[in-house]
């Protein structure tokens, strides 16, 4: 039987299975894409850290930022053990081979970020995530950890409060299965992709594990905080990191003006380019003065780009861009340990609300996070395992619904597009539930939803076959984007004030009464919220 059961498979689930393969269990990750294909390598900038060698920064500091940035939506305790272990999660990564950038002592380099009082991102480039996560994958093969790729999370099969497995899709034949195992860490990524057409996320960060863990009564906190990162290329939604920003870039207008300071944290440089952009008004950046020698060491792939998507080039043009959806902070309520309110049951990285970033994310805090508590994750759930007895059930009853469900999708005949119902649905996220929301607009759009959801069943397959049917897959995310949306608008209309990423024109300051999280739960077939103190 399986002992750790992880979902997922970016930065916080191969950390997850190497640290939970240390503890001595059995352990299988078990992915609806293949590893290296994950969101992780959208963290382009870097991952940030106090070093040793760096006498311009402390720990304090980093805590101090961190919390700031989360506008006191946080747990203090956790970004203290963030920050704190931060060194010594660099150090593992380089000890396993992330080939970090060097500075002329041949320490590894750092740079600054916004919101940060100092220099402490560490950097790959412009590839970090992207290295990160391939390094990490290497690792796994070494351990000899078992991967079941192309497997589609559908439900978790959930007894008595206790996590016992899952049912997934195997998408090569369109076969429903189940996986019994003693505890599940959903590290599924983000649902920042849902705003279609407006996010640097893949068309595959829709939040399937979030709506498996609602599904079976996990609480979702803070959903209605949604990232937007101020620069990406203007039209195409390809991230151009913040790393641009960091090495000096300046943000201007079409008269080559500056007009805010561009290392702000990300939540207010979005919202004034967004201004800019809603008056007509193109936004640059401008990396002109930083010359092509420092553009190629430091930002390679960001030139690359913008050469192939919009045939210009950094050293002597200017970039249009524009804010586009980039990272979720909401997610499944964890505690210090990331363990849910479910049984055995775990999560880590963007998936989890594990209150690190609360109301915005420090770019380059990501990465840590995953990492640290990918390990923490992974560690807990081993050592749950082993205290947990060995129960094998097959044919659960989830298993049997989620098998008919399914059959029934390929009998049914089509009534309404869902493809063109994703791309309306999106459209009307990014305008209500973007940079700048209000009561009315949102409230309308949670209607359309309701509506949407009134009729899902009229939503079917045109395509028949059995065989990699992505008519399927997308069917079924469709139905998770239409629920994440759902819990997205009711936590955005609860949330009367304006914090951090989410900017209310109609409640534009923050409110005491808000310093807490909003919780959302599948009770009775509802969804019902409400506010909770911190964890
Ligand atoms: O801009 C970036 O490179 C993204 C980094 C992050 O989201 O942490």
């Amino acid at each position: 039987m399986i002992d750790v059961l992880i979902v997922g498979s970016g930065g916080a689930a191969l950390t997850a299975a190497i640290n939970a393969k240390k503890e001595g269990v059995n352990v299988l990750v078990v992915s609806k894409t293949f590893p290296t294909h994950s969101q992780t390598c959208q963290a382009q900038g870097g991952i940030n850290a106090v070093l040793e060698n760096n006498s311009e920064d402390t720990v304090d500091n980093f805590i101090h930022d961190t919390y700031k940035a989360s506008h006191k939506l946080a747990n203090f305790e956790n970004i203290s053990y963030l920050c704190k272990n931060s060194k010594d999660t660099i150090t593992w990564l380089d000890s396993i081979g992330v080939p970090f950038s060097r500075n002329s002592h041949d320490n590894i380099a750092q740079r600054k970020f916004g919101g940060t009082k100092a220099k402490r991102t560490c950097y790959s480039s412009d590839y970090t995530g992207l290295k990160i996560l391939h390094t990490l994958y290497d690792q796994c093969i070494k351990e000899g950890i078992k991967f079941l790729n192309e497997h589609f999370l559908i439900n978790l099969i959930v007894i008595d409060n206790q996590v016992r497995g899952i049912t997934v899709l195997d998408i090569k034949n369109s076969e429903v299965k189940e996986i019994n195992s003693k505890t599940v860490i959903l590290a599924t990524g983000g649902y920042a992709g849902i705003y279609s057409g407006f996010t640097t996320n893949s068309n595959a960060s829709t939040g399937d594990g979030l709506i498996a863990a609602y599904n079976a009564g996990a609480k979702l906190s803070n959903m209605e905080f949604v990232q937007f990162h101020p620069t990406a290329l203007e039209n195409k939604n390809i991230l151009v990191s913040e790393s641009a920003r960091g090495e000096g870039g300046f943000l201007v207008t079409s008269d080559e003006k500056r007009f805010i300071d561009e290392l702000k944290p990300r939540d207010e440089v979005a919202r004034a380019i967004f201004k800019l952009n809603q008056n007509k008004q193109r936004v640059f950046l401008d990396l002109r003065h930083l010359g092509l020698d420092k553009i190629n060491n430091t930002m390679p792939q960001e030139r690359r780009l913008a050469q192939e998507f919009l045939n210009l080039n950094m050293e002597s043009d200017l970039i249009p861009i524009n804010p586009s959806a980039h990272y979720s902070m909401g997610g499944i309520l964890t505690n210090t340990d990331t363990q849910t309110n479910i049984e055995n049951l775990y999560a880590c990285g963007e998936c989890s609300q594990s209150g690190i970033h609360g109301a915005n994310r420090l770019g380059g805090n990501s990465l840590l996070e995953i990492i640290t508590f990918g390990k923490v994750s992974g560690i807990n759930a081993a050592k749950k395992s082993k205290n947990t007895k060995n129960t094998n059930i097959s044919n659960s009853s989830q298993f049997i619904k989620d098998k008919n469900y399914i059959n029934s999708l390929f009998i049914n005949n089509k009534e309404l597009n869902f493809y063109e119902d994703k791309e309306k649905l999106a459209k009307k996220l990014f305008n209500t539930l973007g940079l700048f929301r209000e009561e009315e607009s949102m409230s309308k759009t949670l209607s359309y939803i309701e509506n949407i959801e009134r009729n899902i069943e009229k939503y079917a397959l045109e395509d028949k076959s059995k065989i990699y049917n992505t008519n399927l897959t997308n069917l079924i995310e469709f139905k998770n984007i239409v629920l994440l949306s759902k819990i997205i608008s009711i936590s955005a209309i609860n949330r009367k004030e304006s914090r951090g990423a989410h900017f209310r024109t109609d409640f534009q300051d923050k409110q005491k009464e808000f310093d807490k999280n909003t919780v959302v739960i599948l009770n009775k077939n509802k969804t019902i919220i409400s506010l909770e103190e911190l964890i």
